[in-house]
């Protein structure tokens, strides 16, 4: 984005100086590894070209103020007193991770911070860990500058989002949005946060990203649900032998489980893990094809043991792997609405999208929307 826009932007609700600081916070896709950063597995995720862009000029007193062009609301805290409310929305997150920041000891300035995201909201492709990540990284800026501690910064976040938001997600998104490298995806062990930065090559194949326009619905209270499931799974596991997650759990042990859905999370769980590990190494080998027979194989994974896709997400990847340029699609991320991912064939695209747009609208009367970003640095 033109900085000139964002300028403009930040002046018509700040006012002119010439001192502004441009900031970009990328989105995530998980290429594959879902539900399972929370059972110590491994994912497989990259940071995007869309994102949320920033212009901020920082200020000498207390104050906060945040606007973005994407959002009616206003928000205005002093640095002293943070508290969670209801009608701040969005503006929640930045002063969830604001608060953790300066609980660590950090002398924060306050800020005008003008905010413009191309990033589809609550879509699955994590504009809420990109504005966390954003904004403590532009907190941070005068103090440390690009010293930042990365995965120091990404665990913070999280944890402004467990207890702060209340959503107890994972490590995944906030570690790609802070650790993303251009062209890459990154293989994260979230038992060890030992990661891995594979170079993504998909030849003649291009990642288009499909917006099922569907809102995520009840996905905050399902995902907590999923956890509690999982943690459930492990206990019974524990009584019988000692793993430290359920990711290290093996097929034998599912006969432990009596509850059948337990059963069926625990599966996902161990079978989408081994999923990554074949993934990584067809990528790595430039097997495209059976990169994209995993997607297939992880989808149905989540449709029918993990059940958190949903009619949409349903209906968008069948359509998808109806047509015959594309050789694999899933869902991507928490699931119960927003995206999916889909690999199809360079020369075809144009055909793919509007085939799909159309059979998809016939089944759901919604329109879909389509995304072939780049794999981006993280946050800058
Ligand atoms: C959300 C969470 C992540 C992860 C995914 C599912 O995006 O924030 O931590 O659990 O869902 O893989």
């Amino acid at each position: 984005m033109d900085k000139s826009l964002l300028k403009v932007g930040y002046e018509k609700n700040f006012g002119a100086r010439d001192d502004i600081e441009y900031f970009f916070s990328p989105g995530r896709v998980n290429l594959i590894g879902e539900h399972i950063d929370y059972n110590g597995g491994l994912v497989f995720p990259c940071a995007l070209s869309i994102g949320i862009y920033a212009a901020v000029g920082y200020r000498q007193d207390e104050k906060v103020r945040l606007v973005s062009k994407n959002m009616d609301n206003r928000v205005e805290f002093s640095l002293n007193d943070i508290q969670y409310k209801e009608d701040d929305g969005w503006g929640n997150y930045a002063k969830g991770v604001i608060k953790y920041i300066q609980e660590e000891g950090y002398n924060l300035k306050g800020a005008d911070i003008y905010l413009e995201s191309t990033l589809p909201d609550g879509a699955g492709l994590s504009s809420s860990a990109a504005l966390e990540v954003l904004i403590g990284y532009i907190m941070l800026y005068p103090i440390l500058g690009e010293k930042i501690d990365r995965i120091w910064l990404a665990l913070l976040c999280q944890r402004a989002e467990n207890e702060f938001i209340g959503v107890n997600c994972g490590i995944m998104d906030q570690f790609s949005v802070a650790m993303g490298k251009k062209d890459n995806a990154i293989l994260l062990n979230c038992n060890t946060l030992e990661y891995e930065y594979v170079p993504i090559d998909l030849k003649d194949y291009k990642l288009v990203i499909m917006n099922t326009n569907k809102k995520r619905e009840l996905s905050e209270s399902k995902y907590n649900e999923r956890r509690a499931e999982c943690e459930r799974a492990l206990e019974y596991i524990n009584n019988y032998r000692k793993i430290e997650n359920l990711c290290q759990a093996s097929l034998e042990d599912l006969e432990i489980l009596k509850e059948d859905a337990l059963k069926r999370r625990t599966r996902h769980v161990i079978t989408e893990n081994q999923r990554v590990k074949e993934a990584v190494e067809l990528l790595k080998n430039g097997d495209i094809k059976g990169f994209g027979k995993l997607l297939i194989k992880s989808h149905e994974s989540l449709k029918n043991d993990y059940e958190v896709t949903g009619f949409h997400l349903d209906a968008i990847v069948e359509e998808a792997l109806k047509f015959e340029g594309c050789i694999g699609a899933r869902m991507t991320g928490a699931g119960f609405g927003g995206c999916a991912l889909a690999i199809v064939e360079s020369d075809r695209l144009k055909e793919f999208v509007s085939y799909v747009e159309e059979q998809y609208y016939l089944k759901t009367n919604l329109k879909p929307e389509f995304y072939t970003c780049s794999i981006e640095d993280g946050v800058k």
